[in-house]
């Protein structure tokens, strides 16, 4: 995707940076000391991250860096080996059982791969329909949830019964954003969820996405190596190398002051680096 140019702004940002900096709200996501290992991988380590209600707040970092693994582990897919979630204060890693269940309400996930993601054997309707199934949510209120999810998402009444397999890439992925939103969750982790589209599909999903923020105000934690996609969408950047966190803090000061030589060698590496622009 191509970059606007950048305007006059660089040095506003500080000051706000360190009031934003130094004293922050209680945050909707709280992730304390995180380690996880695959035998000698060490996928994650010692990451500690926080996520503001109400932000869109980027992961980024290069392939292998332990950004899904770090999304698994919040959405409880992955326990940690070390270190503490906290989700509303609540220590998310502890919970077991129905009270698990019950929490899973509020964070949901859109995956990189819509095809994968979405189970063959069932319907729109099914997939749409899971998630509140499992929350116990009785069948007449299920469908209309569906519906209005639906709607919102501008997914054709149509597809109701249509299958994965005969809908587009750009659909598929609606759907994946309709099911992870039907619950009208708290927390929002989307990893990578454009990587597997087109070029043109991803600027709708994109929009889309941007668009179900506003309207349903969920928090959003956007995993992506697209640098100009998350300069675009959000307003937090945390990055990551090697399973560590190497930087975490407002878009305009991570794209215009980076601190790490990481950060700034992501930044140079990425499409069109000098021309980060102040609004989307
Ligand atoms: N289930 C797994 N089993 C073994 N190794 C894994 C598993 N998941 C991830 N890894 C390894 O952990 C590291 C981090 O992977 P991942 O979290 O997928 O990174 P990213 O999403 O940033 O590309 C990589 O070295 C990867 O090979
Ligand atoms: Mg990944």
């Amino acid at each position: 995707m191509s970059i606007p140019n950048r305007n006059e702004t660089a040095k506003k940002e500080t000051a706000e940076e360190t009031v934003e900096e130094t004293a922050p709200a209680v945050p909707l996501l709280r992730i304390e000391s995180v380690s996880k290992s695959y035998g000698a991988v060490r996928a994650v380590e010692d990451v500690s991250l926080t996520v503001e209600r109400g932000s869109m707040t980027a992961l980024v970092g290069e392939s292998g860096s332990g950004k899904s693994t770090l999304a698994r582990m919040v959405l409880r897919l992955e326990n940690p080996d070390r270190g503490r979630i906290y989700f509303q204060d609540r220590d998310f890693t502890a919970l077991t059982g129905s009270e698990l269940r019950k929490a899973r309400r509020h964070v949901q996930m859109i995956f990189q791969d819509p095809h994968a993601s979405l189970n063959p054997r069932m319907n729109v309707k099914a997939i749409l329909e899971e998630p509140l199934k499992a929350q116990g949510v009785p069948r007449a209120e299920r469908m209309q949830q569906v519906r209005r999810i639906m709607e919102r998402t501008r997914i054709p009444a149509e597809f109701l019964n249509r299958y994965a397999h005969e809908l587009s890439g750009g659909q598929r992925q609606r759907i994946g954003v309709a099911r992870a939103l039907v619950l009208e969750p708290e927390l929002v982790v989307a990893d990578e969820p454009t990587a597997a589209l087109d070029v043109s599909i991803q600027a709708q999903i994109l929009d889309l996405l941007r668009e179900m923020q506003e309207a349903l105000d969920f928090t959003l934690l956007f995993i992506s190596h697209d640098l100009a996609v998350v300069y675009t969408l959000c307003d937090r950047v945390a990055v990551m190398q090697k399973g560590r966190l190497v930087e975490q803090g407002a878009r305009d000061r991570i794209f215009h002051q980076p601190r790490e030589a990481y950060t700034r060698e992501l930044i140079r590496a990425a499409e069109n680096p000098a021309d980060w622009a102040d609004e989307p």
